[in-house]
């Protein structure tokens, strides 16, 4: 198979390669997909960077890319046939030990990490789903249902961010959101908010006052938990929650215990891959669900690479200014 890979961490442009590689062969319980997409997440280029916490070679060699889309053609012993020649979206490829994800014509991979693709949806899309998605569902439904809630997603233009706000509009919640730009605010719009603020300009805790006439939000969805512990107590509603997947500008964030605990805010701070089968279950379900129930709403791709533009697809996702998920076609 084609496949696009890096042997040291460093630069995309440095490190990632292109070539061939023997065509991978499905364990027990495992799925073989040809790849049609592979989405770029931002850990997928922090990994090959070597930043943070990823500042070793967690192989000899990595495949890039946690997520993607595309057919099932192989089945592994113990794995149900039916999948065969089913259209799928996928996660967790690059993750949990694993060292070949989706930067690469075929791809195998444990069932549990893989779900229908309705026919609606293209394979571009789907690639968006794994990370983004996901994590925006464990993000908005882990403290149970928004039906009648108010929630406040920070980012709610982000890739993560933008499926947030449409999520708990889907549960049925009113969504504000924060943004940085008027342009980043109509995206959010797009998604479902009734109200964005801009985090940057604004006062974000007497906004949220205004918008809800004092009561607060139930639950705040954030895409950066330190940056948001500025206001974050004081827009939070008593047994209100806050669930939390980032924190960039703060690593090790220090919170105010008494705000917390006289509100009884409760902290769920989350990395998706790592979640438990059962939770993983619920999200990937529940976001079929959402696309069935959603057919018409986009699913943000942010920019289409061939394989060969491997290192400029890294590249898109560091420079940050892209609108939903970056997509490499494997076969191109
Ligand atoms: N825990 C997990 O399992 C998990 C899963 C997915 C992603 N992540 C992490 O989550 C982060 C975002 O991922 P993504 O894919 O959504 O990235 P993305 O598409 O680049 O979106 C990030 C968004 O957050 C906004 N933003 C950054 N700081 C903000 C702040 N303080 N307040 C409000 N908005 C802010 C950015 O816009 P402006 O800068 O213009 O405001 C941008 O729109 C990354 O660090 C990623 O590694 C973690």
């Amino acid at each position: 198979m084609r496949a696009a890979w890096y042997q040291r961490l460093g630069p995309a442009s440095e490190v990632l390669e292109l070539g061939e590689m023997p065509d991978p062969t499905p364990s027990s319980g495992e799925l073989l997909i040809r790849l049609f997409a592979s989405g770029v997440n931002p850990a997928d280029v922090k990994r090959r960077a070597g930043l943070g916490s990823y500042s070793k070679m967690e192989h000899s060699r990595v495949i890039p890319n946690s997520d993607g889309a595309g057919v099932v053609v192989g089945i592994g012993e113990n794995a149900q046939p039916s999948w065969l020649g089913r259209r799928v979206w996928l996660f967790n490829g690059q993750r949990l030990g694993r060292a070949y994800g989706t930067a690469a014509e075929l791809i195998s991979l444990p069932s549990k990490f893989v779900a229908d693709l309705p026919s609606h949806i293209s394979f571009d899309e789907g690639a968006t789903l794994g990370i983004p998605a996901m994590t925006a569902f464990h993000g908005v439904f882990s403290d149970g249902a928004v039906k009648g809630k108010t929630v406040l997603v920070s980012g709610g233009a982000g890739a993560v961010g933008w499926y947030s706000v449409a999520l708990a509009v889907w549960g049925g919640a009113q969504v504000i959101a924060t943004v940085s730009s008027p342009e980043k605010a109509a995206r959010a719009m797009a998604g479902g908010a009734y109200a964005t603020i801009n985090y940057k300009s604004e006062d974000v805790a007497s906004r949220v006052n205004e918008l809800t006439d004092g009561r607060g939000v139930e639950r705040l969805v954030s895409v950066d938990f330190g940056g948001d512990l500025r206001w974050a107590t004081q827009v939070v509603a008593m047994n209100g929650s806050i669930s939390s997947y980032a924190s960039d500008t703060q690593k090790h964030p220090q919170i105010a215990f008494q705000e917390f605990a006289s509100r009884n805010i409760r902290f769920i701070p989350f990395i998706l891959n790592s979640l438990p089968s059962d939770v993983l279950d619920r999200a990937r379900w529940g976001v079929n669900a959402w696309l069935e129930e959603q057919p018409n709403l986009m699913r943000p791709v942010g920019g289409k690479f061939g394989l060969k533009e491997i290192a400029a697809s890294h590249e898109a996702v560091e420079a940050g200014e892209k609108f939903g998920t970056i997509v490499v076609r494997p076969g191109e």
